[in-house]
């Protein structure tokens, strides 16, 4: 590893562990993704719980509860407990309009989120965060886990040289490219928006690389050709670093809750011809901050 990679895993790895009161946390990589136990989700959490949720979604960007055995009430309340529900995009023909069923069978002619992306990175305000409560995994309990990506270390990796080259740059974000193979409801405008390359979380201010495979479609700045090396590049640093990532093994009643704002994640199909069910609840966000 070069020192400049090993200085930016050094500066996450050491980072002090919260003293956690009322959770216990334990991490799943060193450096994301953390499994919260000692919370009931189907209850009103004490104003504490509350606060030590907030922190460890700051400082792991996944959190994973398991053993939860929550109505669609309960899960719109912890998520509400975030911000504004984020409507399903485009909306669903029934049912809820907050919730999205992810529904995996041996006849999907779609598997949802099954490569690297961001929910919604086209949108002009794309979400906060999603939750994704499970309730039905591939049997024999094995396939259907979901890899997440830390996108601020993938930043912070990338040698001097190209951070500068990439930090004043944007990209265009285009729902068709995302969409291919799926029809979308007559009259649905397809999203595609203009984010910075290398965004700013808005609570902490670190910076992190916001450009995926799934929906950035070009470096408006570059030529196409430089922009498609470029960015198969930065895609390739996503999906080809194991370091930067954490993988969680689903168990019916589990949700995990993520951040868009700085987190990449891909919903591995490997499990057909079994079925796997779970609603998605996402949280509305801001502009992507430069
Ligand atoms: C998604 O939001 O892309 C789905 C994630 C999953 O099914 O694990």
């Amino acid at each position: 590893m070069e020192q400049y990679e090993l200085e930016a895993l050094e500066a996450v790895t050491t980072r002090p562990a919260h003293p956690y009161r009322t959770l216990t946390v334990q991490r799943i990589t060193p450096v994301i993704g953390a499994e919260v136990s000692g919370v009931d989700l189907s209850k009103e959490l004490s104003t504490e719980q509350w606060e030590e949720v907030v922190i460890a979604f700051r400082d792991h960007h996944v959190l994973v509860f398991r053993d939860q055995l929550l109505t669609s009430d309960d899960h719109k309340r912890f998520a509400g407990g975030f911000g504004e529900l984020r409507p399903v995009d485009p909306p669903p023909p029934e049912g809820d309009p907050h919730i999205l069923e992810i529904r995996t069978t041996a006849a999907a002619a779609n598997v949802a989120g099954n490569g690297w992306h961001t929910d919604g990175s086209a949108d002009a305000e794309p979400s906060l965060g999603s939750m994704l409560y499970i309730t039905e995994v591939p049997e024999p309990g094995r396939g259907g886990d979901t890899m997440f990506a830390n996108m601020h270390l993938a930043y912070e990796m990338l040698s001097p040289a190209m951070r500068s080259l990439l930090d004043p740059l944007t990209a265009i974000h285009d729902g068709a490219q995302a969409f291919q193979g799926y029809t979308p409801p007559e009259g649905y405008v397809v999203p595609r928006s203009e984010h910075p390359l290398i965004a700013r979380h808005p609570e902490t201010d670190r910076k992190l690389l916001y450009a995926n495979r799934a929906y950035t479609s070009r470096i408006p700045q570059l030529s196409p050709q430089e922009s498609r090396a470029l960015l198969d590049m930065l895609f390739d640093v996503t999906a080809g670093r194991p370091v930067l990532h954490c993988r969680v093994h689903w168990t019916p009643g589990t949700l995990v809750f993520w951040d868009n704002r700085c987190v990449q994640h891909h919903a591995i199909y490997d499990y057909y011809p079994y079925t796997r069910y779970g609603q998605r609840i996402a949280i509305n966000g801001g502009a992507v901050k430069g």
